[in-house]
């Protein structure tokens, strides 16, 4: 059997056990999606959104990218965050990394990853800059890069607040709640980093004072 014929047969399994144990499972998600939930996370294999939160299909709303960037032009994203933020109404963004991310070491190393790659890991080079004294003073590679991990969390939620999607939904919803979060690739624990309530003020350089 080929490895991707695994794939299939498990999708067989699980399909039959979903209906056994709730024959109206399928019929009822198929109607109906109303996840409270944005995630935004890591590609990375090892950090599936729904396994480690216990949650199940039609609880999440999900959109990963590699080291979970918030870049204010990617339009794939940013279709997301709308339809998340204005039809589905989520009450939670949370933008989740994780501890041992390459996408992070590769960022922090002068390696020439060649054209489009560079340009993404360029976003996270900019938030080193930012937090260079504090990340230069760590001796331990691998503390530093765990600590730019939660540095860039910290950052794409900011990236976040500053759109006008996120700025209205709070002015006229209240909602929603950003998060940043770190997972442990080593002991399956998310840390919680950082966060912003609905109608924190920024830097009123990127507030919208007429939406
Ligand atoms: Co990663």
């Amino acid at each position: 059997m080929q490895a991707y014929e695994k794939l299939l047969e498990a999708n067989k399994l699980w399909a039959d056990k979903m209906v056994q144990d709730d024959p109206e499972y399928f019929e009822r998600l198929a109607h109906l999606q109303t996840p409270q939930f944005l995630w935004i996370g890591c590609s990375d294999s090892r950090v599936p959104a729904d396994k480690i939160t216990g949650t199940q299909p039609g609880e999440i709303f999900v959109h990963r990218n590699v080291a979970n960037l918030v870049i204010h032009t990617d339009v794939n994203l940013f279709s997301v965050l709308d339809y998340a933020v204005n039809q589905l109404k989520v009450k939670h963004v949370i933008v989740c990394g994780h501890y041992g991310c390459g996408g992070i070491k590769a960022a922090m190393t002068d390696h020439d990853y060649k054209y489009i790659l560079n340009m993404w890991l360029r976003n996270i080079k900019d938030v080193y800059r930012l937090y260079r004294e504090e990340l230069d003073a760590i001796t331990n590679i691998e503390a530093r890069a765990d600590r730019l991990s939660e540095l860039n969390v910290k950052e794409q939620v900011m990236h976040l607040a500053k759109t006008s999607v996120i700025q209205r939904a709070w002015k006229y919803n209240n909602i929603p709640h950003l998060h940043g979060w770190v997972y442990g690739l080593k002991d399956g624990i998310i840390n919680p980093v950082f966060e912003m309530a609905a109608g924190t003020h920024i830097d009123s350089l990127y507030e919208y004072d007429d939406l």
